[in-house]
């Protein structure tokens, strides 16, 4: 049985004393509950939301890094950096990068062989635009982000590595895909993982589900079979509003 894994994704929100105090209470309010959670507050919090949950049940993600090591690349954030200040993941791939900052398959592929090879496990977010669900690529759209995303990854980094499936269009959009919506989605996932590493890599990864989850849907979407825990944005802001997703993953 794969055990649930709830991540928080901050984005670009919060100060300083803000991200302190959420991570103080979400050390409290994680305490003692069963499953794995992590929180990603944007880079310059860091190393302060670190000394607050080191020794917690909750690790330390970031939300991006860079596809090179250490150099001449102005504004960049490395892997070595992230995980010299206590970072264990990385999100990379999430559809605010691929769209905004214009990320592709290719970009996102360097960025996980990155990842890895500086220690870091990585949650690949994958999705489709509401464009695509219309006309019915939407498994499709994810198979070639998986496929391409994973370029080169072997077995054995594999198991360093999870799915997150977010359509574009439920994210901050308040808009879920029903329990059965992402359930389908999740199970086609699964299929190409089987299909490109075999059964029991499938039977292993973990695939969250991400796009507007809050504590009224996370406990009907938890409860499909292939939905695996969630990566929150909205509601990761409040103590009050994530913990509840984190009880439901526990159970
Ligand atoms: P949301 O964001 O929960 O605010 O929809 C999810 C995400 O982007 O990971």
């Amino acid at each position: 049985m794969r055990s649930k894994y709830v991540a928080g994704n901050w984005k670009m929100n919060m100060d300083k004393e803000g991200a302190q105090a959420l991570a103080k209470g979400l050390v409290e309010s994680l305490k003692g509950l069963n499953a794995k959670f992590m929180i990603a507050p944007p880079f310059v919090y860091l190393d302060s939301v670190y000394q607050i949950i080191k020794g917690s049940n909750i690790i330390l993600g970031a939300q991006d890094m860079a596809a090179t090591e250490n150099g001449a690349h102005t504004g960049a954030v490395s892997g070595a950096m992230l995980k010299d200040i206590g970072v264990s993941t990385v999100i990379l791939g999430h559809s605010e990068r691929r769209y905004e900052f214009y990320e592709n398959d290719t970009l996102i592929n360097r960025k996980i062989h990155e990842a890895l090879k500086s220690g870091l496990d990585v949650v690949l977010c994958i999705g489709e635009l509401s464009s695509h669900r219309i006309v019915g690529v939407t498994e499709r759209i994810c198979e070639i982000q998986i496929r391409d995303g994973l370029a080169g990854i072997t077995d054995e980094q594999l198991s360093h590595i999870s799915i997150a499936y977010e359509p574009v269009w439920a994210i901050g959009t308040g808009k879920t895909a029903t329990p059965q919506e992402a359930q389908d989605v999740h199970a086609s996932v699964r299929s190409v993982i089987s299909r490109i590493y075999g059964p029991k890599a499938a039977e292993e990864i973990k695939i969250l589900y991400g796009g507007s989850m809050n504590a009224s849907n996370a406990e009907e979407l938890l409860a499909q079979p292939d939905i695996d825990g969630g990566l929150i944005g909205g509601a990761s802001l409040k103590t009050d509003t994530f913990t509840p997703i984190c009880k439901f993953a526990s159970r």
